[in-house]
């Protein structure tokens, strides 16, 4: 029987779109906040308290990325940087049980830029969202992102793209690139995908920085150390396989036992990702559904 969104049940549906609507009252909130003076340790814990009052949780810790930064950036324990004249990315994860949302908006706090870098993102994720339905190309949805950026006379982020999700997994199959790619995946009716285009003044490619405040279960091992027991206690409880950051334990005793699973395998880190060429760094993204003849943005 086909329902136009292929697999998802009607409950999977509602859970999505209640997702969706947390994430929408989330974002604009914290979005609203970014000001110089504020910081980003602020805007992130309030952007979480709220997930836990609207939805069942963070589907990641919040990433707030400045400038040359692109992904996986969140502030630390100590996190008191403040805002200043930069180019903000925030980007936000919620779950409905297990059912997840994954929404981006940059705020420019630079003063009359006129590089319409922020326009570039969101242009080409309009862009993106007209062109997903089942049946298309990922390959396709690429083409009209990279296409949209470089008529800003921007690059896209090339090795960054796109991503499906699904239940208790923010990261999964199909990719979605931000740039033309001859086969991708081809996209389901029922498919849910989170479409994130990246614009960029710079070569258009992140590489790894030196911090890291973000970690997932790698691989659930016994540990003989107490902290190190307290702490995947707390993981596979609370947050299972989604990412967390290491703020978000008591105390640094604790932040100290994340760093160590790391090393020994257990957690999985996501260092800090950054521009290369230390281009600024836009971006704009949506979750949605994928329908038959076209899809539903649950994050709109
Ligand atoms: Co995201």
């Amino acid at each position: 029987m086909s329902t136009g969104v292929g697999s998802l049940s009607a409950e999977e549906r509602q859970s999505y779109r209640a997702a969706g609507e947390a994430l929408r009252t989330v974002l604009d909130e914290a979005a609203e906040m970014v000001e110089p003076g504020v910081t980003q340790l602020e805007v992130a814990e309030h952007a979480e308290r709220r997930i836990d009052e609207l939805a069942d949780g963070t589907a990641f810790p919040v990433n707030i990325s400045v400038d040359d930064e692109a992904s996986h950036a969140t502030p630390g324990r100590d996190g008191d940087r403040e805002f200043g004249a930069d180019l903000v990315c925030l980007d936000v994860g919620v779950h409905v049980d297990g059912y997840i949302a994954d929404a981006a908006t940059t705020v420019d706090l630079r003063e009359s830029p006129d590089d319409r870098l922020v326009e570039a993102a969101e242009a080409a994720l309009d862009a993106a969202v007209d062109e997903v339905a089942a049946g298309v190309d990922a390959g396709d949805v690429g083409a009209a992102i990279e296409e949209t950026i470089e008529d800003y006379g921007h690059t896209p982020v090339l090795n960054l793209s796109g991503h499906g999700v699904d239940r208790y997994d923010a990261h999964t199959d199909p990719g979605i690139p931000n740039r033309a790619v001859d086969r991708g995946a081809r996209l389901e009716a029922g498919d849910v995908v989170a479409i994130e285009p990246f614009a960029t003044t710079g070569r258009g490619k992140v590489g790894e920085g030196s911090l890291t405040e973000i970690y997932s279960l790698e691989q659930e091992r016994s540990v003989r150390d107490r902290t190190a027991r307290q702490v995947m206690a707390q993981v596979t409880e609370q947050y299972r396989t989604l990412p967390f950051a290491a703020r978000w334990f008591d105390q640094s005793r604790a932040e100290m036992a994340v760093r160590r699973l790391e090393q020994q395998g257990v957690l999985h880190g996501y260092p800090v990702l950054k521009e290369t060429t230390g281009g600024l760094v836009s971006q704009a993204e949506h979750t949605m559904i994928v329908t038959e003849d076209g899809c539903e943005v649950t994050t709109a």
